[in-house]
């Protein structure tokens, strides 16, 4: 397995390209199901976990053909399969929003339940009791969800929290039940926007997608349809706070301004210049960061999945900084692997505190999750002498061509074999 290697201390400068946003074209990719004719997804980022979920499609007959570097054609005439095994769902949670679609698709699907994280319990009720509600027959055995319907049939729903996956799951199974369905406290997180868009590009009857209350009334047949995936806005806010903690000076090309909303007011507070120009985001950092407050929260508010970047940053603030992680239960494995690299935390329940700034000395470093490794990664540029971080694949899950994009920017990384 390979492990990047960092040299810190280099201002990063110039500009960086977004790929598309992984956790939208998770769900795409798997809504081809929902139709006998061709789908074209463009802007797909080459990343480990889409091939995972192409595996899983092709398992189930869909035929896949990739037309250009980032370009995917997925054709379902025949779906053959109706299972996502346990070996899958455990190397890739969202394999579980097969569901929805296999089992509006053929009638029935048995889909391996993805049991605990690294950074939380992460159970899948909120999808089942959803798909439940709209007439399926559900039985939980030997580890599965084994889910049968002649027919769904739409339904009013209440999500008990507005979990991404669990709509995703519910609005791909809904747009071709009989009827129509309300999802209330839906997602409005941008993928979920995404996908909804996809779905209408299928001809699927959808409203409210992005507010807290979807209306989906089902139809009989979806048809082709070209789509266009959005930017990934957490790679791109990840390359916001590489810019802020190098003290350097990046325009992030493609950034979702819009969706970056939270980060961007965060980092203004703290020091940072970010500017929204024509085609990107600008960030720039010349004088001494102050501390802050940030409380993870559902969209629009500050993303769990850029929590261990910001941690990485307010190491480098003059003063305390309170990080509340509200989503997941078990999401600081970052924290004592920035400790080893000389960062003050102190952790209780769901809050850390962050006394900077800390000078922080290269080590070798492993995370547990994509994100954490991304913090990891950001403590490294800022660091000094050499950082080490393995378990590269945690990486390659959720970041197109990292370390090549960095090295643009005039960072000293390298990936290497370990
Ligand atoms: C999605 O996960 C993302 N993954 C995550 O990104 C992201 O952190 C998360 O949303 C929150 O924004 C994908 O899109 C593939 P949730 P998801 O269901 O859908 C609880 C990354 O790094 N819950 O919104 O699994 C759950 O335990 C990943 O790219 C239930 O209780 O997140 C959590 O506490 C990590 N029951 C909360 O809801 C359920 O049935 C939010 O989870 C479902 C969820």
């Amino acid at each position: 397995m390979d492990k990047i290697v960092i040299h810190g201390g280099v201002a990063l400068r110039g500009r960086i390209a977004v790929s598309g946003s992984k956790n939208a074209a998770l769900p795409i990719l798997m809504s081809s199901l929902l139709t006998t004719e061709p789908v074209v997804v463009h802007n797909v980022p080459r990343l480990r976990d889409v091939h995972t979920a192409l595996g899983l499609l092709e398992g189930l007959g869909v035929k896949i053909q990739w037309i250009d570097e980032h370009s995917v054609q997925l054709h379902a005439r025949e779906v053959i399969g109706h299972e996502a095994s346990y070996e899958l769902v455990k190397t890739m949670r969202a394999s579980f929003c097969v569901l929805g679609p296999l089992l509006a698709r053929t009638g029935r699907a048995r889909v391996s339940t993805p049991g605990g994280c690294a950074i939380g319990a992460r159970p899948v009720n909120l999808h089942i009791n959803g798909i439940r509600a709209l007439g399926a027959r559900i039985q939980l055995r030997h580890g599965y969800v084994e889910a049968h319907a002649q027919h769904l049939q739409g339904a009013r729903l209440w999500l008990d929290n507005p979990s991404v996956g669990a709509t995703e799951n519910i609005m791909m199974a809904a747009v071709r039940a009989r009827g129509h369905t309300t999802i209330e406290n839906a997602a409005r997180e941008p993928e979920v926007q995404d996908l909804g868009r996809m779905l209408m590009a299928m001809g699927a009857q959808i409203e409210g997608v992005g507010t807290h209350v979807i209306e989906i009334e089902g139809v009989e047949r979806l048809h082709g349809a070209e789509y266009h995936v959005s930017p990934d806005r957490i790679e791109a806010g990840s390359f916001m706070i590489a810019a802020a903690i190098t003290g350097g000076e990046v325009l992030i090309e493609n950034a979702p301004a819009h969706q970056l909303d939270a980060l961007s007011v965060k980092l203004r507070e703290a020091g940072a210049t970010v500017t929204v120009v024509d085609g990107g985001i600008q960030v720039t950092r010349a004088g001494a960061l102050r501390p802050l407050e940030v409380r993870t929260l559902p969209y629009p508010g500050f993303p769990t999945d850029l929590q261990a970047q910001m941690m990485a940053l307010l190491t480098q603030a003059n003063g305390t900084s309170v990080i509340t992680e509200t989503i997941f239960e078990n999401r600081f494995m970052h924290a004592p692997e920035l400790m080893r690299m000389g960062a003050e935390i102190a952790m209780k329940g769901a809050t850390a505190v962050v006394r900077g700034p800390t000078r922080l000395s290269g080590a070798p470093v492993m995370a547990t999750d994509l994100r954490a490794s991304m913090g990891l990664i950001l403590a490294g540029l800022a660091g000094d002498n050499e950082t080490q971080v393995s378990r590269v694949y945690h990486l390659d899950r959720g970041y197109e061509a990292l370390d090549a994009k960095l090295r643009g920017l005039g960072a000293q990384i390298e990936r290497v074999p370990e």
